[in-house]
Protein backbone atom coordinates (compact mmCIF):
# COMPACT_ATOMS: atom_id res chain seq x y z
CA UNK A 1 0.00 0.00 0.00
CA UNK A 2 1.33 3.61 -0.83
CA UNK A 3 1.99 6.32 1.49
CA UNK A 4 0.06 9.05 -0.61
CA UNK A 5 1.43 12.82 -0.11
CA UNK A 6 -0.25 15.61 -1.58
CA UNK A 7 0.79 18.94 -2.12
CA UNK A 8 -1.64 22.10 -2.37
CA UNK A 9 -1.22 25.87 -2.25
CA UNK A 10 -2.31 28.55 -4.33
CA UNK A 11 -1.78 29.64 -7.37
CA UNK A 12 2.13 30.16 -7.90
CA UNK A 13 2.96 29.16 -4.22
CA UNK A 14 5.48 26.73 -5.25
CA UNK A 15 3.66 23.45 -4.76
CA UNK A 16 5.40 22.38 -8.28
CA UNK A 17 8.59 23.71 -7.36
CA UNK A 18 8.14 21.66 -4.17
CA UNK A 19 6.61 18.50 -4.96
CA UNK A 20 9.85 18.32 -7.31
CA UNK A 21 11.98 19.02 -4.46
CA UNK A 22 10.04 16.51 -2.20
CA UNK A 23 10.12 13.90 -5.16
CA UNK A 24 14.38 14.31 -5.27
CA UNK A 25 14.62 14.01 -0.92
CA UNK A 26 12.80 10.44 -1.39
CA UNK A 27 14.91 9.45 -4.24
CA UNK A 28 17.72 9.89 -2.32
CA UNK A 29 16.72 8.85 1.62
CA UNK A 30 14.37 6.16 0.47
CA UNK A 31 16.32 3.95 -2.16
CA UNK A 32 14.83 1.11 -3.41
CA UNK A 33 11.71 2.78 -2.31
CA UNK A 34 9.25 2.84 -5.66
CA UNK A 35 8.09 6.50 -6.33
CA UNK A 36 4.64 7.33 -8.50
CA UNK A 37 3.93 11.61 -8.76
CA UNK A 38 0.55 12.26 -10.29
CA UNK A 39 -0.05 16.00 -11.57
CA UNK A 40 -3.15 16.70 -10.79
CA UNK A 41 -2.81 20.36 -12.07
CA UNK A 42 -5.06 20.12 -15.77
CA UNK A 43 -2.34 22.81 -16.89
CA UNK A 44 0.05 20.16 -15.77
CA UNK A 45 3.87 20.96 -16.08
CA UNK A 46 4.95 18.87 -12.86
CA UNK A 47 6.87 16.37 -15.89
CA UNK A 48 8.75 19.63 -17.12
CA UNK A 49 9.63 19.95 -13.81
CA UNK A 50 10.88 16.74 -13.61
CA UNK A 51 12.31 16.73 -16.39
CA UNK A 52 10.10 14.24 -18.17
CA UNK A 53 7.60 14.57 -20.99
CA UNK A 54 3.96 13.00 -20.35
CA UNK A 55 0.42 12.33 -22.40
CA UNK A 56 -2.42 14.21 -20.34
CA UNK A 57 -5.12 12.56 -21.91
CA UNK A 58 -5.96 10.60 -19.09
CA UNK A 59 -9.36 12.13 -17.64
CA UNK A 60 -10.23 13.35 -21.39
CA UNK A 61 -10.22 9.83 -22.46
CA UNK A 62 -12.16 8.48 -19.25
CA UNK A 63 -14.76 10.76 -19.62
CA UNK A 64 -14.92 10.06 -23.39
CA UNK A 65 -15.56 6.40 -22.33
CA UNK A 66 -17.88 6.83 -19.76
CA UNK A 67 -20.16 8.99 -21.93
CA UNK A 68 -19.16 6.60 -25.23
CA UNK A 69 -19.10 2.95 -23.55
CA UNK A 70 -18.80 1.25 -27.17
CA UNK A 71 -15.44 2.87 -27.69
CA UNK A 72 -14.45 -0.34 -25.89
CA UNK A 73 -13.19 -2.88 -28.32
CA UNK A 74 -15.52 -6.09 -28.04
CA UNK A 75 -14.29 -8.82 -25.64
CA UNK A 76 -12.66 -5.97 -23.25
CA UNK A 77 -14.27 -4.51 -20.09
CA UNK A 78 -14.35 -0.91 -19.60
CA UNK A 79 -12.47 -0.89 -16.72
CA UNK A 80 -9.79 -3.32 -17.89
CA UNK A 81 -9.83 -1.38 -21.51
CA UNK A 82 -9.41 2.05 -18.87
CA UNK A 83 -6.68 0.58 -16.69
CA UNK A 84 -4.62 -0.45 -19.81
CA UNK A 85 -4.72 3.06 -20.72
CA UNK A 86 -3.87 4.77 -17.19
CA UNK A 87 -0.96 2.39 -17.38
CA UNK A 88 0.56 3.59 -20.69
CA UNK A 89 -0.29 6.82 -19.48
CA UNK A 90 2.61 6.40 -16.83
CA UNK A 91 5.87 8.02 -18.39
CA UNK A 92 9.46 6.54 -16.92
CA UNK A 93 11.79 8.87 -14.97
CA UNK A 94 14.73 8.86 -13.69
CA UNK A 95 13.65 6.20 -10.42
CA UNK A 96 10.19 7.65 -10.32
CA UNK A 97 7.05 7.19 -12.56
CA UNK A 98 4.67 10.03 -13.36
CA UNK A 99 1.17 10.29 -14.11
CA UNK A 100 -0.66 13.21 -15.62
CA UNK A 101 -4.07 13.85 -14.98
CA UNK A 102 -4.65 16.12 -17.91
CA UNK A 103 -8.65 17.88 -17.76
CA UNK A 104 -11.99 16.80 -19.60
CA UNK A 105 -12.86 17.96 -22.91
CA UNK A 106 -15.36 20.61 -22.22
CA UNK A 107 -18.44 21.62 -19.15
CA UNK A 108 -20.42 18.80 -17.69
CA UNK A 109 -20.72 16.45 -14.79
CA UNK A 110 -17.50 14.31 -14.31
CA UNK A 111 -19.21 11.95 -11.28
CA UNK A 112 -18.75 8.91 -13.01
CA UNK A 113 -15.49 9.32 -14.63
CA UNK A 114 -13.83 10.68 -11.61
CA UNK A 115 -15.28 7.23 -9.73
CA UNK A 116 -13.57 5.76 -12.34
CA UNK A 117 -10.30 7.70 -12.17
CA UNK A 118 -9.65 7.41 -8.34
CA UNK A 119 -10.43 3.75 -8.30
CA UNK A 120 -7.81 3.30 -11.44
CA UNK A 121 -5.34 5.87 -9.56
CA UNK A 122 -6.17 4.00 -6.18
CA UNK A 123 -5.29 0.66 -7.70
CA UNK A 124 -2.08 2.01 -9.12
CA UNK A 125 -0.78 3.45 -6.63
CA UNK A 126 -0.65 0.16 -4.84
CA UNK A 127 2.07 -1.13 -6.83
CA UNK A 128 4.26 2.10 -5.41
CA UNK A 129 5.25 2.89 -1.81
CA UNK A 130 4.92 6.65 -2.43
CA UNK A 131 2.15 8.99 -3.98
CA UNK A 132 2.86 11.97 -4.45
CA UNK A 133 0.16 14.27 -5.68
CA UNK A 134 1.29 18.44 -7.16
CA UNK A 135 -2.48 19.80 -7.23
CA UNK A 136 -4.00 22.51 -8.54
CA UNK A 137 -4.51 25.70 -7.36
CA UNK A 138 -8.00 25.91 -7.48
CA UNK A 139 -8.44 22.82 -5.40
CA UNK A 140 -11.00 21.13 -8.34
CA UNK A 141 -9.02 18.13 -7.92
CA UNK A 142 -9.86 17.96 -4.31
CA UNK A 143 -13.47 18.99 -4.56
CA UNK A 144 -13.87 16.28 -7.51
CA UNK A 145 -12.44 13.67 -4.90
CA UNK A 146 -9.87 11.72 -6.87
CA UNK A 147 -8.32 11.49 -3.63
CA UNK A 148 -10.24 10.55 -1.08
CA UNK A 149 -7.15 9.39 1.37
CA UNK A 150 -4.09 11.27 2.27
CA UNK A 151 -1.53 10.67 4.31
CA UNK A 152 0.01 13.49 4.33
CA UNK A 153 -0.67 16.86 3.41
CA UNK A 154 1.56 19.70 2.53
CA UNK A 155 0.20 23.46 2.03
CA UNK A 156 2.29 25.16 0.90
CA UNK A 157 1.84 29.23 1.40
CA UNK A 158 4.11 32.12 -0.16
CA UNK A 159 5.09 34.89 2.79
CA UNK A 160 2.00 36.77 3.33
CA UNK A 161 -1.15 37.27 5.60
CA UNK A 162 -2.92 36.55 2.54
CA UNK A 163 -1.14 33.48 1.21
CA UNK A 164 -1.31 31.76 5.05
CA UNK A 165 -4.71 32.68 5.47
CA UNK A 166 -5.55 30.60 1.72
CA UNK A 167 -3.67 28.07 3.23
CA UNK A 168 -5.95 27.86 6.11
CA UNK A 169 -8.97 27.68 3.80
CA UNK A 170 -7.26 24.99 1.89
CA UNK A 171 -6.99 22.76 5.04
CA UNK A 172 -10.35 23.33 5.97
CA UNK A 173 -11.84 22.53 2.40
CA UNK A 174 -10.61 19.42 3.71
CA UNK A 175 -12.48 18.87 6.23
CA UNK A 176 -15.63 20.19 4.73
CA UNK A 177 -15.24 17.66 1.70
CA UNK A 178 -14.43 14.86 4.63
CA UNK A 179 -10.99 13.39 2.53
CA UNK A 180 -9.37 11.84 5.12
CA UNK A 181 -6.31 13.77 6.19
CA UNK A 182 -4.08 11.86 8.54
CA UNK A 183 -1.54 14.44 8.85
CA UNK A 184 -1.34 18.38 7.76
CA UNK A 185 2.02 20.37 7.21
CA UNK A 186 2.11 24.14 6.71
CA UNK A 187 5.43 24.91 4.26
CA UNK A 188 6.17 28.69 3.59
CA UNK A 189 7.74 29.44 0.44
CA UNK A 190 9.94 32.83 -0.78
CA UNK A 191 10.55 33.15 2.69
CA UNK A 192 13.09 36.00 4.36
CA UNK A 193 15.20 35.06 6.97
CA UNK A 194 13.42 33.60 9.64
CA UNK A 195 9.57 33.62 9.47
CA UNK A 196 9.61 36.21 13.01
CA UNK A 197 7.14 38.44 11.64
CA UNK A 198 4.41 35.94 10.52
CA UNK A 199 4.77 33.91 13.25
CA UNK A 200 1.54 35.11 14.94
CA UNK A 201 -0.36 34.02 12.35
CA UNK A 202 1.38 30.91 11.26
CA UNK A 203 0.27 29.93 14.94
CA UNK A 204 -2.84 30.59 14.29
CA UNK A 205 -3.27 28.16 11.29
CA UNK A 206 -4.05 24.77 13.24
CA UNK A 207 -1.54 23.40 11.36
CA UNK A 208 2.16 22.32 12.27
CA UNK A 209 4.62 24.26 10.64
CA UNK A 210 7.03 22.20 8.61
CA UNK A 211 9.46 24.87 7.46
CA UNK A 212 10.34 27.61 5.12
CA UNK A 213 12.10 27.76 1.83
CA UNK A 214 13.74 30.49 0.77
CA UNK A 215 13.54 32.66 -1.98
CA UNK A 216 16.17 31.24 -3.87
CA UNK A 217 17.63 33.04 -7.05
CA UNK A 218 18.57 29.60 -8.34
CA UNK A 219 15.44 28.19 -8.17
CA UNK A 220 13.79 31.17 -10.23
CA UNK A 221 17.05 31.05 -12.78
CA UNK A 222 16.16 27.28 -13.33
CA UNK A 223 12.76 28.84 -14.93
CA UNK A 224 15.00 31.32 -17.60
CA UNK A 225 17.11 28.33 -18.38
CA UNK A 226 14.30 26.30 -19.04
CA UNK A 227 16.08 23.47 -16.38
CA UNK A 228 13.90 21.48 -13.88
CA UNK A 229 14.22 20.86 -10.75
CA UNK A 230 16.25 17.67 -10.78
CA UNK A 231 18.64 19.66 -12.11
CA UNK A 232 18.66 22.14 -8.94
CA UNK A 233 22.13 22.04 -7.22
CA UNK A 234 22.37 20.20 -3.76
CA UNK A 235 24.02 23.69 -2.51
CA UNK A 236 21.19 25.51 -3.27
CA UNK A 237 19.45 27.55 -0.60
CA UNK A 238 15.92 25.89 -1.42
CA UNK A 239 17.02 22.19 -1.78
CA UNK A 240 18.46 22.45 1.75
CA UNK A 241 15.21 23.90 2.89
CA UNK A 242 13.31 20.76 1.51
CA UNK A 243 15.82 18.55 2.87
CA UNK A 244 15.07 20.18 6.07
CA UNK A 245 11.63 19.67 5.99
CA UNK A 246 11.86 16.57 4.85
CA UNK A 247 13.87 15.52 8.15
CA UNK A 248 11.24 17.12 10.04
CA UNK A 249 8.31 15.06 8.50
CA UNK A 250 10.86 12.02 8.29
CA UNK A 251 9.02 9.76 11.02
CA UNK A 252 6.05 10.04 9.77
CA UNK A 253 6.78 8.57 6.01
CA UNK A 254 8.67 5.35 7.99
CA UNK A 255 5.49 4.59 10.12
N1 LIG B 1 11.80 29.32 -3.28
C1 LIG B 1 11.71 29.89 -4.47
N2 LIG B 1 12.56 30.87 -4.84
C2 LIG B 1 12.45 31.48 -6.03
N3 LIG B 1 11.52 31.19 -6.95
C3 LIG B 1 10.63 30.23 -6.65
C4 LIG B 1 10.66 29.52 -5.39
N4 LIG B 1 9.66 28.61 -5.40
C5 LIG B 1 9.03 28.74 -6.58
N5 LIG B 1 9.59 29.70 -7.34
C6 LIG B 1 9.20 30.16 -8.67
O1 LIG B 1 7.84 30.61 -8.57
C7 LIG B 1 7.11 30.21 -9.72
C8 LIG B 1 5.90 29.37 -9.31
O2 LIG B 1 6.39 28.16 -8.74
P1 LIG B 1 5.63 26.80 -8.99
O3 LIG B 1 5.38 26.57 -10.43
O4 LIG B 1 6.37 25.77 -8.23
O5 LIG B 1 4.26 27.13 -8.26
P2 LIG B 1 2.86 26.37 -8.36
O6 LIG B 1 2.21 26.60 -7.05
O7 LIG B 1 3.08 24.97 -8.79
O8 LIG B 1 2.15 27.19 -9.50
P3 LIG B 1 0.77 26.81 -10.26
O9 LIG B 1 -0.32 27.18 -9.28
O10 LIG B 1 0.82 27.68 -11.47
O11 LIG B 1 0.81 25.34 -10.55
C9 LIG B 1 8.08 29.47 -10.63
O12 LIG B 1 8.59 30.36 -11.59
C10 LIG B 1 9.17 29.01 -9.68
O13 LIG B 1 10.41 28.88 -10.34
MG1 LIG C 1 2.16 23.82 -10.36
Amino acid sequence: MSYTIAVCGKGGSGKTTFSGLLIRQLLEKQKGDSIIAIDADPNANLDEALGVSADNSIVALIDDIAKNPDKVPKGMTKNRYLEYHVQDAVVEGEGFDLLAMGRPEGPGCYCYANNLLRALIDKLGKAYSYMVIDNEAGMEHLSRRTTRKIDLLFVVSEYTVIGLRSAKRILDLTRELEISVKEARLVVNKAPQGVDKLRTEIDKMGMPFAGAIPQDEDVFNLSLDSANVMSLSQDSKAFQAVSRIYEEVSCLLNK
